[in-house]
């Protein structure tokens, strides 16, 4: 089959791969007819996730359908034919932390665990195409992908909702909505976005379900702070053309308060347009003394009113530097975070999806092939031709 390989930093390619088989009486075998790339699918395009190995198949925002099914699972559960998407998530459905619906932080589906646990002192759940100390599972950017856990990850999709209403329930959707959610917004809150890529479009969106008052998303690619704009009711920062820099931007517009909320949907390759903290981050992580760069993160903390709170989606993937985190215990912050319990979320959004209270396909802007990927990846990354997100059909 044909898969989207990676071979270095800032070099994937489309290369004639071995089809996947069930490994396991759990799998189930997908035939893929809808696969994205999502902005952490750039962290490792950039080389900034460890653990990555030439020729390993990325992508983990994918849906289709089911063409082998493992004896493991029954068909009253899933069989040929049926129309999935998948989470990104990979969970057992049984362990202590699948039972308490925490599915991102599966005890059993990573199988290297042992490289995550010396990192982070505990292994999250394996990812689909992100990393061998994830577990090291094809990614679904191919024509064919092997689904562990068949009996427990894929969702059914009903045929009347098209591919592209549905394939982003497979992360970005979940992970904006879980973000929104983690931000414990009260009635009315003030909430403010960093970022304007996928992730934010789904947290402001979600911000505004949960009761906001008002939503400041900040970024500074014009397209997308136009889409987060077109609302009607999100208001706008484009970081680069203030220079008086965020923090102050957003003094401005709360009377000195600051937000009550504040979503981080950078993660761990911020810009900083100048900002000395930014400039540090950049050599230091040039001469690998530093793992992320966590200029939000900073922001998120100075910015954020007292006993207020920080919802972190973005990616950060070890050790970071120079958080105030006098602030955040002085002012009595709050941090909730985690890669997204996709299998708790996708339920709900997929009700939503089918009421017609959202249409997820709003933030496409560019359709291909797979063999349009090497190219998408570059136009993502570097925010070209008002790129915003990008969907491949195998
Ligand atoms: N927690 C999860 O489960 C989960 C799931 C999906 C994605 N993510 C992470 O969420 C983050 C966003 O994903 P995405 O797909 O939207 O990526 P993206 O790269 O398309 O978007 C990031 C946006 O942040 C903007 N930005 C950069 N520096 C900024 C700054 N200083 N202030 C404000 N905006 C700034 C960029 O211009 C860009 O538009 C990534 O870190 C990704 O890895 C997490
Ligand atoms: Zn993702
Ligand atoms: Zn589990």
């Amino acid at each position: 089959m044909r898969a989207l390989c990676w071979h270095g930093k800032g070099d994937v390619r489309v290369d004639t791969v071995a089809d996947p088989v069930l490994l396991d009486d759990r799998d189930a075998i997908i035939k893929v007819t809808s696969t994205a790339i999502c902005g952490s699918d750039l962290h490792l395009l950039d080389g900034v996730m460890p653990t990555l190995e030439k020729g390993d198949i990325l992508g983990h925002e994918f849906m289709g359908e089911v063409v082998e099914v493992g004896s493991g699972v029954g068909a009253d559960t899933l069989k040929v034919g049926d129309r999935v998407v998948v989470p990104f998530t990979i969970a057992c459905g049984d362990c202590f932390f699948c039972k308490k619906g925490f599915t991102s932080c599966c005890d059993r589906s990573n199988p290297n665990e042992a490289v995550a646990r010396k990192l982070m002192g505990h292994s999250p759940s394996g990812l689909f195409g992100y990393t061998h100390m994830l577990g090291g599972y094809s990614g679904g950017q191919a024509e064919y992908v092997r689904v562990p856990y068949a009996d427990v990850g894929p969702f059914k999709v009903p045929d009347h909702l098209s591919d592209e209403k549905v394939l982003f329930l497979t992360d970005i959707f979940p992970t904006g909505y879980m973000a929104a959610e983690n931000a414990d917004i009260e009635e009315g809150d003030t909430v403010a976005v960093w970022g304007c890529g996928p992730v934010a479009q789904f947290a402001i969106r979600s911000a505004w379900m949960l009761g906001a008052g008002r939503v400041i998303a900040i970024d500074e690619v014009p397209e997308r702070l136009a889409l987060a704009a077109s609302d009607g009711k999100t208001e706008v920062i484009d970081f680069s053309k203030e220079s008086n820099g965020t923090y102050e931007i957003l003094m401005e517009k709360t009377a000195g308060r600051g937000p009550d909320r504040c979503i981080d949907a950078v993660g761990c390759e911020a810009a900083g347009h100048g900002s000395f903290d930014a400039f540090i981050d950049r050599v230091k992580m040039a001469l690998k003394l530093a793992t992320d760069r966590p200029h939000v993160v900073r922001e998120a903390f100075l910015s954020c009113r007292k006993a207020g709170s920080i919802s972190m989606p973005g990616v950060y993937g070890g050790y970071l530097d120079k958080i105030p985190f006098g602030a955040f215990v002085n002012k009595g912050l709050t941090l909730k975070s985690g890669q997204t319990h996709v299998h708790r979320y996708l339920p709900k959004l997929l009700d939503k999806i089918d009421k017609g209270e959202i249409d997820p396909s709003f933030i496409i802007t560019h359709r291909g092939t797979l063999d349009d990927a090497p190219e998408f990846y570059k136009t993502f990354l570097h925010r070209e031709d008002g790129c915003i997100k990008c969907v491949m059909n195998p």
